[in-house]
């Protein structure tokens, strides 16, 4: 499907932004291994978290109402996963494989994962090498770096203490959900904090957790108790709505019930270092998240630098934060965003190619980019969304202040995170 998208002055309203992707995987994924009934409100129905229920489904856990607004998963308990009849196949989600690949490791049976031609091309060593140091077997492409990959279960995972190079939550997750097959503590070090929710539900289903600034502890052999989960707004899909209602020329939106778990809202930060009109409105807690309304007005953007230990807090908002950028008033430089280009695309390359086609000047680092702001956006072109759906996002956003309309090639990978953007924009 092709997207079209044309210039708008105005975008003004109410809106709630679908579930959040990252806390929707770890209810399917820890509600199947915990004892008794999860119940979950709010789950994102995106292709992504949909591959994590068949994935579970495969495994043998019962879960219903998956098209409704409440999803009962039938936990198992630790040990009750059954042993797929087939392939594992996760689709494009890259979350659904990095923890199941930790998951797997520690259960008594064989199992074979992958995924679509992006993720069997990203780099899965970087979970494989740990959890294999945690006594995990695997055998994967190129040289146990690439899906497919069999996991050689029936084997004692033992405890370790893991320094992580990247501050990834996926690996710091895939070690820990590792961990909770192994007898003992399980220890991950990261060098700068990443999205924390992994720690929080296993800590809110009964698991023993302990966090020491960069340094998280799971206590093996937990029993987890399934309970209700309710998934707030994803943040990193209401940056998409919020970087559009800033730099429309009448802009006032209002989202409701976003997450805003420091780990997850350097989005906030930024736009406010980019003086942005944000306000955090009806803050509250959602089963141990913190979530609010945000509200959002237009703005003159100012140039601002975006690096250090910010970017694993707004990893997945670059791409949209580029397009914020080519509005703001001076320069923005992104640095310290190498992780970028492990993503479902090579988002780096991806935004640098489709800024330029649409009129941008920006200037490719290995590590980020470089922006000049007052941009026109000319837009009249087809783009490619290199079939990531936080770019096809990214660029359509762009086309609400572009001179012509911008066109989206595969733009279907919206469906990933985002199943109702487009018409949520035009309700806007
Ligand atoms: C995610 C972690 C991040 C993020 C991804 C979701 C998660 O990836 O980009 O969209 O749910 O754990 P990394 O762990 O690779 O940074």
């Amino acid at each position: 499907m092709d997207l079209c998208i044309e210039a708008k002055t105005s975008l003004q309203g109410r809106v709630k932004v679908p579930g959040d992707k990252s806390i929707s995987h770890r209810s399917i994924m820890l509600g199947s291994i915990a004892e008794g009934k999860t119940e979950i409100e709010g789950f994102l129905h995106g292709e992504d978290c949909l591959s994590t229920v068949q994935a579970f489904r495969d495994l043998g856990v019962e879960i219903e109402g998956v098209n409704t607004d409440k999803i009962t998963v039938h936990g198992v308990g630790l040990n009750g996963l059954k042993e797929p009849e087939n392939v594992l196949d996760v689709g494009n989600s890259g979350t659904s494989m990095r923890l199941m690949l930790g998951m797997l490791a520690g259960q008594s049976f064989y199992s074979v994962i992958t995924g679509d031609e992006s993720l069997r091309s990203r780099p899965m060593a970087r979970v494989i090498d740990p959890v294999t140091e945690m006594n995990g077997k695997f055998y994967g492409r190129d040289n146990n770096n690439l899906a497919p990959v069999s996991v050689i279960g029936g084997q004692d995972l033992e405890p370790i203490s893991y320094q992580s190079p990247v501050a990834s939550a996926q690996v710091k997750s895939s070690v820990l959900l590792a961990g909770l097959y192994a007898d003992g503590l399980t220890e991950v070090v990261e060098p700068a904090k990443s999205r924390d929710h992994t720690e929080r539900m296993l800590e809110y289903l009964g698991a023993e957790v302990e966090v020491d600034g960069l340094t998280v502890r799971v206590k093996g052999k937990p029993t987890l108790q399934g309970k209700s989960i309710l998934v707030p707004g994803d943040i990193s899909s209401a940056a998409f709505i919020m970087v559009a209602g800033l730099i429309v020329e009448q802009g006032e939106i209002v989202i409701e019930n976003v997450g805003l778990n420091p780990t997850r809202s350097g989005v906030i930060e930024a736009v406010k270092k980019m003086n942005g009109n944000i306000e955090l409105l009806n803050k509250r807690q959602l089963n141990g998240e913190p979530v609010a309304d945000i509200k959002i007005s237009s703005s003159q953007l100012q140039g601002t630098t975006i690096d250090g230990e910010l970017i694993p807090l707004l990893i997945d908002e670059i791409p949209v934060l580029a397009v914020a950028a080519t509005q703001a008033e001076g320069k923005t430089v992104i640095k310290d965003a190498e992780e970028l280009r492990v993503k479902e695309t090579d988002r780096i390359d991806a935004m640098v190619k489709e800024l330029r086609r649409i009129g941008v000047e920006v200037e490719e680092r290995e590590d980020g980019m470089v922006i000049e702001g007052k941009q026109e956006i000319t837009g009249g072109v087809t783009c490619s969304s290199y079939k990531d759906h936080r770019i096809a996002m990214a660029l359509a956003i762009a086309g609400l202040v572009a001179k012509e309309p911008v066109t989206i090639n595969d733009a279907d990978c919206i469906d990933v995170s985002f199943p109702n953007f487009k018409d949520l924009l035009t309700s806007l």
